[in-house]
C-alpha cells in the first residue's frame, strides 16, 4: 500500500478511537475543531490529495473521502448520544425505582355526581326515575300544563323554536304530562335533565342547565307532603342545619304555586336567598289533560335548579365554571 493511503487509514483509525474518548459536549466541540473543521485533521487529507502523483490521485481520494464519511457519521451519533443523555457515564436513561407517572382517568361531571346524589336521596324515600325528550312539542310544553297561547314564556324569542310547534324543553314540567300520560296514580316520581333558554349568559344564567322535577300524585296528598319531602331532601342533600323558605308564587300548573329559597352566607358571613325553583300543588286542569279525576286525586310537584343545588353545597358562585371544562375546577370535586 503505497504510504500515503497508510497515513490515511492511520488518521483515521486515531480520529475514530479518540472519539471513543469523547465524554462531553464540550470536548465534543474541541474534537469537531481537531478534525473536522476547515483545519480540521480530516479535512486536511483532501488538502493532502493536490499534492500527489496524478496515478495516485483516485485511489487516494476515494479513501479520503470514505474515512471523511465514516468520521462525520460517528461524530454525528455521538452528538446526538451526548445531547440525550445516552452515554455510559451519565447511566441508563430511566430510573426504574422511580414512582410512575399517574395517567389522568376521567372523572363523573360534577352536575352527574350532583344528579346521582340526589337521585340516591329520592330513591331512598321511595321516588322512582323517568326520563323524557329534550325536544319536545308545545303540548307537553305547555298547552298540557295549562300555559295559553297568550302567556309570555310562549314567546318565540324564549324558546329554542325547532319548527312552529317543536322545540327544546324549557322545563322538566314537561315529564309530568310524560308520566301522567302513561302510568295511573299513586306517582312517586322524579326525573332530571337539561332544559334550554335563550337567556344572556351570566354568573347565574345560562342557555342549557340542568332539573330535577319530582311529581306525586295520589289520594290525599297534601302541601304537607311537599314541603316536608323538600324540607328532607334539602337536610339529606347540604346538611341538617340548612335553612330554606317557602314564598308563595304563581305557575299555571300549579295552584297554589310557591317559590323555595336556600339561605346562602358567604365568607364574611353575609346571608342572601337564592331560589332553589318552583313546586306548588298540581293544578285540576292538568290533571284534566292527562284524564286524571281531579275530585279524586290531588298532587304536588317542583322542579329545581341542579346547578343551584350544587352551587349552594359546594359554595360555587358562578355557573359557567359547571361548562367551561377547566380541569383545574372540576378536579377539585
Ligand atoms: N317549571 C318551572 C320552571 O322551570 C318550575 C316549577 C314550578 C316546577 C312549579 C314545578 C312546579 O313542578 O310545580 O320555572
Amino acid at each position: 500500500m503505497p504510504d500515503v493511503l497508510e497515513q490515511f487509514n492511520q488518521t483515521g483509525e486515531k480520529a475514530l478511537a479518540d472519539l471513543q474518548q469523547v465524554d462531553s459536549l464540550d470536548a465534543l466541540e474541541q474534537y469537531r475543531v481537531q478534525y473536522l473543521s476547515r483545519k480540521g485533521e480530516i479535512t486536511g487529507l483532501l488538502g493532502l490529495l493536490g499534492k500527489l502523483p496524478k496515478d495516485q490521485k483516485p485511489a487516494a481520494g476515494q479513501l479520503a473521502n470514505k474515512i471523511k464519511n465514516q468520521v462525520n457519521q460517528a461524530f454525528q451519533q455521538r452528538q446526538t448520544e451526548l445531547s440525550s443523555g445516552k452515554t455510559k457515564k451519565s447511566g441508563p436513561l430511566f430510573d426504574v425505582t422511580l414512582p410512575g407517572k399517574k395517567p389522568n382517568i376521567g372523572a363523573k361531571h360534577l352536575i352527574t355526581q350532583t344528579t346521582d346524589e340526589l337521585l340516591e336521596i329520592f330513591g331512598r324515600m321511595g321516588f322512582d326515575i323517568g326520563y323524557g325528550p329534550e325536544v319536545e312539542d308545545e303540548y307537553h310544553n305547555f298547552v298540557a300544563l295549562n300555559i295559553e297561547k297568550s302567556h309570555p314564556a310562549r314567546d318565540p324569542l324564549d324558546n329554542f323554536y325547532i319548527d312552529d310547534t317543536t322545540l327544546l324543553r324549557t322545563q322538566t314540567s314537561t315529564m309530568q304530562i310524560r308520566v301522567m300520560e302513561t302510568r295511573t296514580p299513586p306517582i312517586r316520581v322524579v326525573c332530571p335533565g337539561r332544559v334550554f333558554r335563550p337567556d344572556t349568559v351570566d354568573a347565574t344564567h345560562m342557555f342549557m342547565f340542568h332539573q330535577i322535577e319530582a311529581l306525586v300524585v295520589g289520594e290525599n296528598i297534601t302541601m304537607i307532603d311537599l314541603k316536608t319531602t323538600i324540607d328532607q331532601f334539602i337536610k339529606a342533600f347540604i346538611g341538617p342545619d340548612t335553612k330554606w323558605r317557602f314564598r308563595p308564587h304563581f305557575f299555571p300548573f300549579t295552584e297554589p304555586s310557591g317559590e323555595a329559597d336556600l339561605l346562602l352566607k358567604d365568607k364574611h358571613g353575609n346571608e342572601s336567598w337564592v331560589e332553589m325553583g318552583g313546586c306548588g300543588m298540581v293544578d285540576p286542569n292538568v290533571f284534566k289533560s292527562v284524564g286524571y279525576d281531579p275530585e279524586k286525586y290531588t298532587g304536588w310537584a317542583f322542579g329545581f335548579g341542579i346547578e343551584r343545588l350544587a352551587m349552594r353545597k359546594y359554595g360555587i358562585n358562578d355557573i359557567r365554571l359547571f361548562y367551561e371544562n377547566d380541569l383545574r375546577f372540576l378536579s377539585q370535586f
